[in-house]
């Protein structure tokens, strides 16, 4: 009798405890599966596949600041940085389905859903990082590209800064082209960059930005291209010792957004999106300025990478069939890109004229 009760005493906290788990799993579940199950609010998920000290991120989080402090009441924007939604690829993918909201995209990996954004993937397209700003911030030439995407799901609503991507690879400093012979280096997941690559004479090995440590570390490839925070926030300067001033590219980074998410925002509430994404812009850009250089400081003395300076015409002169090679094919192209061209001449005019 006394057993049998102890054995009943025993029991209910064990079946307490996996009620309460199973419970707890049951709300987990509908927390991921249900946008509305936790507050009432709807939740606003943000991916993108930098870590949570990189510009991105303080973009990011200003973008969440401004719309919880406006609208907290209605939305929930949560952060999702370092591919923890997936790589960019499957985050665009996610995005175009609306699981995912916003994702920061590398322009590059976007010319497979419109053409028209091969235009800032050419190589040499921009001399100068003020011109590379002053066209990206030209609504005439970005609008047509950055909402010409609507069918495939999603539209452009923020550029974000990537600065310029030069080339490092272990056996040395690039500095003719003939270091490039017999490389295996890891380029961007777009066709323009794999043909860059076969133009400057090595052997590209596309992938995404998630797995070229390892890649590296492993000597599936010899090296890749990037800007100098990939040394010290990704830690390929741990592997490789040599970064080499190429400035073979400009390539912007889009902020996509879902248009099953922005399609269902009521019209006062868009206004205030606007703004978010504006500030998440400006933030980014701010602290993109202050963080390279910091990158650069750091990759130098904390992790001895040497930088050096090679005479880029050697390059440029290797590279530049490929913008014919592209704008040859599309009339849509070609005039996007003369665009660009008369923006960039009437720049430099002004340029001159000032100084
Ligand atoms: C830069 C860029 C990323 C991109 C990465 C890459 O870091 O900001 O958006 O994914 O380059 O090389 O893939």
């Amino acid at each position: 009798m006394t057993k049998k009760k102890s054995t009943e005493n025993n029991a209910s906290p064990i079946i307490l405890i996996v009620a309460v788990l199973f419970a707890a799993a049951i709300v987990a579940y509908q927390f991921i599966a249900n946008k509305e199950v936790t507050s009432g609010k709807e939740i606003i998920r943000v991916g993108h596949n930098q870590s949570s000290d990189h510009p991105t991120h303080k973009g990011m989080e200003a973008f969440e600041e401004f719309i919880e402090g406006e609208l907290g009441d209605k939305y929930d924007v949560q952060l999702f940085p370092s591919e923890l939604l997936g790589s960019q690829t499957n985050m665009v993918q996610l995005t175009q389905t609306g699981a995912v909201d916003i994702t920061v995209a590398s322009n590059s990996i976007l010319e497979t859903f419109n053409p028209d954004f091969q235009i800032f993937n050419l190589p040499y397209l921009f001399e100068e990082p003020e011109i590379y700003h002053a066209v990206m911030e030209d609504s005439e030439i970005v609008s047509p590209i950055f909402n010409g995407t609507r069918e495939s799901g999603f539209v452009t609503k923020a550029w974000l800064d990537a600065g310029t991507r030069n080339f490092y690879i272990k056996d040395g400093p690039i500095e003719s082209l003939e270091d490039f012979d017999g490389q295996k280096i890891r380029v961007q997941e777009s066709p323009t960059n794999v043909r860059m690559m076969e133009l400057l004479g090595g052997s590209a090995t596309p992938m995404g930005f998630g797995e070229v440590y390892t890649a590296m570390q492993s000597g599936i490839i010899d090296g890749a291209e990037n800007n100098e925070l990939a040394l010290t926030e990704n830690g390929h300067g741990d592997i490789v010792k040599y970064y080499s001033y190429t400035l073979h590219q400009m390539i912007p980074d889009e902020v996509i957004v879902s248009t099953a998410f922005l399609d269902n925002l009521p019209e006062e509430d868009k206004l205030v999106f606007d703004k978010g994404f504006e500030i998440m812009q400006d933030t980014q850009h701010d602290a993109w300025g202050v963080q390279v250089d910091e990158a650069k400081e750091r990759a130098k003395n904390e992790m001895n990478v040497e930088f050096s300076y090679p005479d880029v015409s050697i390059f440029s002169e290797a590279v530049l069939p490929l913008h014919e090679e592209v704008i040859e094919k599309d009339e849509s192209l070609k005039n996007k890109y003369n665009q660009i061209q008369d923006k960039i001449k009437e720049l430099k005019e002004k340029d001159d004229n000032n100084g």
